[in-house]
């Protein structure tokens, strides 16, 4: 799975599964542009792959933002000449019961999760179409196909990028750009760690393989999404979640 000269945006990659995506993609040899809400830890995963001889730029970038997204994208070009894989993998919760829920943590999960992959597939679009090859992955969630009661903002963020995922999968399709969604189950990172033990076990009650899965996991799947052995798959929502949905 070699992606020896291309270059590759990993949005949100500062930690948990973004940066296991971006260590991932370097490793198979791809220039890694990381992002993250600041410098600092965007320069933290930039430093691992550079240590470990790979190439990498560290971007502040706020994908719910506009002009943020913009300016990476230029920053990206300038610096590499081209994009050719875009993981939009940003993401946030801030749960709580529907009836409870203030109209600002809607807004707030919408605006990065589901904004935030429009902004950035838009702009990789442009580049990509233009070159007639690209790969967009969008981390989506299991509980975007099943609901979750808790997160009617984070589920409705998520099932939106399996729309969004879909659309422009076949808006692309022609020009040679794929576009698939991976859907996480419960995978063990910082956005997992804050749940109680006891709503850990009842999650893992829920997993047929009786375990939580790796950013490591998801990063695999990413990457054949974005390899030569993928090349004939696009609108695809390929699960990473250990029989938790089927
Ligand atoms: P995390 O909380 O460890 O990392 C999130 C990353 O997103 C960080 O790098 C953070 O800087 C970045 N980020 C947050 N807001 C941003 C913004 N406005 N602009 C740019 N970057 C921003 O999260 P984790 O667990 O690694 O999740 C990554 C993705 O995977 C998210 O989209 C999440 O919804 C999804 N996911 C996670 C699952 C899990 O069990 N951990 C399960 C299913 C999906």
């Amino acid at each position: 799975m070699s992606l020896d000269g291309q270059v590759a945006i990993v949005t949100g990659a500062s930690r948990g599964i973004g940066r296991a995506v971006a260590l991932k993609l370097a490793a198979a040899g791809a220039s890694v542009v990381v992002t993250a809400t600041t410098l600092a830890g965007a320069s933290k995963t930039a430093d691992e792959i550079a240590a470990a001889g790979g190439k990498s730029l560290a971007v502040r970038v706020d994908v719910s933002v506009a002009s943020d997204v913009e300016a990476l994208f230029k920053e990206t070009t300038a610096t590499f000449g081209r994009v050719d894989i875009l993981v939009n993998n940003a993401g946030i919760t801030k749960d709580g019961l529907l009836l409870r829920m203030k109209e600002e943590d809607w807004d707030a999960v919408l605006d990065v999760n589901l904004k935030g992959a429009f902004n950035c597939t838009r702009e990789g679009a442009k580049v990509m179409s233009k070159a007639r090859y690209g790969r967009i992955v969008n981390v989506s969630s299991v509980v975007g196909e099943m609901g979750n009661p808790g997160q009617a903002n984070y589920c409705a963020s998520k099932a939106g990028m399996i729309g969004l995922t879909k659309s422009v999968a076949r808006e692309l399709a022609r020009r040679n750009v794929t576009v698939n969604a991976v859907t996480p189950g419960f995978i063990e990172t910082d956005m997992t760690n804050e749940l109680s033990e006891k709503a850990k076990e009842a999650l893992l009650e829920q997993i047929p393989m009786g375990k939580l899965g790796s950013a490591d996991n998801v990063a695999d799947a990413v990457l054949f999404l974005v390899s030569g052995g993928a090349s004939y798959i696009t609108g695809h929502v390929l699960s990473v979640n250990g029989g938790m949905y089927m």
